[in-house]
């Protein structure tokens, strides 16, 4: 949440600011803002909204220089307006900060500031770090006037953080010494892009590609001061590290819109290529069972696990529930779905024969990240499934999977969804195999699996078909995405999906236990989204249709080919292909992401943008 860029070298730094807030927008667009050191003076530029009108301020009064910081803000304490966007000054604007997180001692250090005379334009947390910075700075000019600039900066960054409580990425300029940027982090993330005589920083990778493929990864409780000609990273406690420089393999291909309108949309259209590098490398057809290295456990000790719990949040958890239904089947191991806010607050026997997933596209939402580590404080080796490569949760997790999905901007999750499940697949049959999956039952998996990407380039035929069905239903208020087995956690993800992006109240539920409750809210006016294709309970759920439209709601059917008993109940179909129960959600997921797209569009909502959202939550 929130976005973070900085710059120092020799390139115009306004340019690569504003691209880089651009590209980091969808970590939060409430505000954005540019600060610059040029001629010894710090000059900040922000705005409420979006990085655009940001950078139309720019235009109008540009700002020159080679060293600045940026920021694009999800709103955590005070309201979405110019004074509460980052950058804040500190003192007499001899500090500027932006930050990514949540100070939690903010409001006493506000009251002690305010005693010492500081002078608050903001309701932010950030700037009380600004004038705390500002203070301690000044206190330390009046102790050491004869070190360097850059030490005493750095030692009243130093003041400042072990004065706060919470979470932070920060990145701080000092009027005073120009040249240099400090930035720190405890809990949010910060990535240093290293180049030629000019160092890059930002909260993910993404602002670097096309500018550097060398990073570095700060870990928590380090700090770096950067400048044209050197970098120095420090943990705060322990002192020098050597940074391990890494190679950022991605492309700026995978970050261009191309011809399609909108991320969500590419991305939905890149689930055939993107299930398929989630399986690439990883099918033995010999052993009938996948291969999934990087776990760091052996066979051996994988076999003694009998339990395996499942974290995440959001869209991630629902591939987690999906991952449930895979584990139990082909490998007969009792698991658990765990919201990582809760597992994380909770004290659940994990024994040493649980095997703990954390399962996350960013890598960086604050609740899986804390679960995870509440997992490994008792012992646990705690493994992830996670997309965004050198994220906290990758780097500090046990081991894992990637999904190798590519970059996902769009806040809406769509395709790190079904690479999530088909590495789940794999793990399944990995795990399975190795307990009792017959070899034949093995290869029948591997085969079903190859088919996938080909499957789902079939379901995304429906494209037009949905486009046509959610001029129909778009005005709808109120929708109930119904589904059984493997497809009620993709009764969830529709749900979800329509609510996160259309604004619109939408519930998922199992098909059969709409009866308990919530049939009580359909009528006319309350569309049903039924998730019924071939599969040994279908007539149960045919006969939850029928419940639907003995009370006039309206039903729109995601059903395989051909299916008459659908067709006869359901005022709408979409094709799904057929295939296994298990893979359902590969295929039945992709017109559900489809219809909210459109009837978002419909409702004229920003599909890429929606509100009150972010993309990756580093926030409680
Ligand atoms: C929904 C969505 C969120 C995320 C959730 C977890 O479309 O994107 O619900 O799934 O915030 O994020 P990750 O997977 O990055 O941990």
């Amino acid at each position: 949440m929130c976005g973070i860029v900085g710059y120092v070298g020799s390139r115009s730094v306004s340019e690569f600011l504003l691209e880089g807030l651009h590209r980091l927008e969808y970590r939060g667009y409430d505000s954005a803002g540019i600060a610059v050191i040029s001629d010894g003076e710090i000059s900040v530029r922000k705005k409420a909204g979006r990085v655009m009108e940001l950078a139309r301020l720019v235009e109008e009064q540009p700002l020159f220089g080679n060293i600045g910081i940026g920021h694009t803000r999800w709103a955590t304490h005070g309201e979405t307006t110019d004074a509460n966007s980052h950058p804040h000054l500190g003192g007499n604007g001899e500090v500027v900060i932006v930050h990514n997180g949540v100070i939690e001692n903010h409001d006493s250090l506000r009251n002690q500031l305010i005693a010492l005379g500081y002078v608050f334009h903001s309701q932010t947390d950030t700037e009380v770090a600004a004038h705390l910075m500002a203070h301690h700075l000044s206190e330390q000019l009046k102790l050491n006037s004869d070190e360097p600039c850059v030490d005493t900066c750095l030692r009243a960054v130093n003041l400042t953080l072990d004065r706060l409580k919470g979470t932070y990425g920060i990145c701080v300029m000092f009027r005073d010494c120009p040249d240099t940027i400090i930035a720190a982090r405890s809990g949010s993330p910060l990535v240093i892009g290293v180049g030629k005589n000019e160092y890059f920083l930002a909260s993910d990778s993404s602002p670097l590609i096309g500018c550097t493929q060398d990073v570095v990864y700060l870990a928590d409780n380090e700090v770096v001061v950067l400048n044209a000609t050197g970098m120095k990273i420090a943990h705060r406690t322990t002192g020098r590290v050597q940074p391990s420089i890494q190679t950022l393999d991605q492309v700026s291909a995978d970050i261009d819109l191309g011809n399609y309108p909108h991320y969500m949309l590419k991305e939905i259209f890149e689930q055939p290529t993107s299930v398929e590098n989630a399986m690439r490398g990883r099918l033995d057809e010999g052993e009938a069972t996948a291969v999934i290295g990087g776990l760091n456990l052996t066979a051996q000790q994988l076999r003694t696990f009998d339990r395996v719990v499942l974290t995440a949040c959001g869209t991630s958890w629902h591939a987690g529930l999906v991952g449930e239904y895979l584990l139990e089947e082909f490998a007969r191991l009792p698991t658990e779905v765990e919201y990582a806010s809760e597992l994380r607050y909770r004290n659940p026997p994990i024994s040493d024969r649980t095997l703990v997933f954390s399962i996350t596209q960013s890598g960086e939402t604050a609740d899986t990240l804390a679960a995870m580590r509440e997992c490994q404080r008792k012992g646990h080796p705690t493994l992830s499934i996670c997309n965004v490569v050198g994220s906290t949760i990758a780097r500090e997790a046990d081991g894992g999977i990637y999904l190798h999905a590519g970059p996902e901007i769009g806040v809406a999750s769509t395709k790190a969804f079904t690479s999530q499940v088909t590495v789940l697949s794999l793990l399944a049959l990995y795990l399975g195999r190795m307990r009792h999956l017959s070899y034949p039952a093995g290869k029948r998996i591997i085969k079903q699996l190859r088919e996938m990407p080909e499957k789902i380039e079939e379901a995304l035929k429906c494209h037009e078909r949905v486009q046509e069905i959610s001029e129909k239903y778009a005005h709808f208020n109120n929708f109930l995405y119904l589904g059984r087995l493997y497809n009620f956690p993709v009764a969830l993800e529709g749900a979800l999906k329509l609510k996160e992006i259309s604004y619109i109240h939408a519930e998922g539920y199992p098909a059969a236990e709409m009866k308990h409750g919530p049939i009580a809210l359909v009528d006319e006016q309350t569309p049903s989204v039924f998730i019924v294709p071939k599969g040994g309970i279908q007539p149960k759920v045919i006969s939850n249709m029928e419940e639907v439209k003995a009370r006039r709601g309206p039903v729109i059917a995601l059903a395989c080919e051909g299916d008459k008993e659908v067709e006869r109940i359901a005022d709408d179909v979409i094709i799904v292909p057929d295939v296994e129960e298990y893979l359902q959600p590969l295929v039945c997921a992709i017109p559900l992401q489809l219809l909210s797209y459109h009837i978002a569009l419909l409702r004229g909502c920003n599909v890429d943008r929606p509100r009150n959202l972010a993309k990756s939550v580093t926030v409680e």
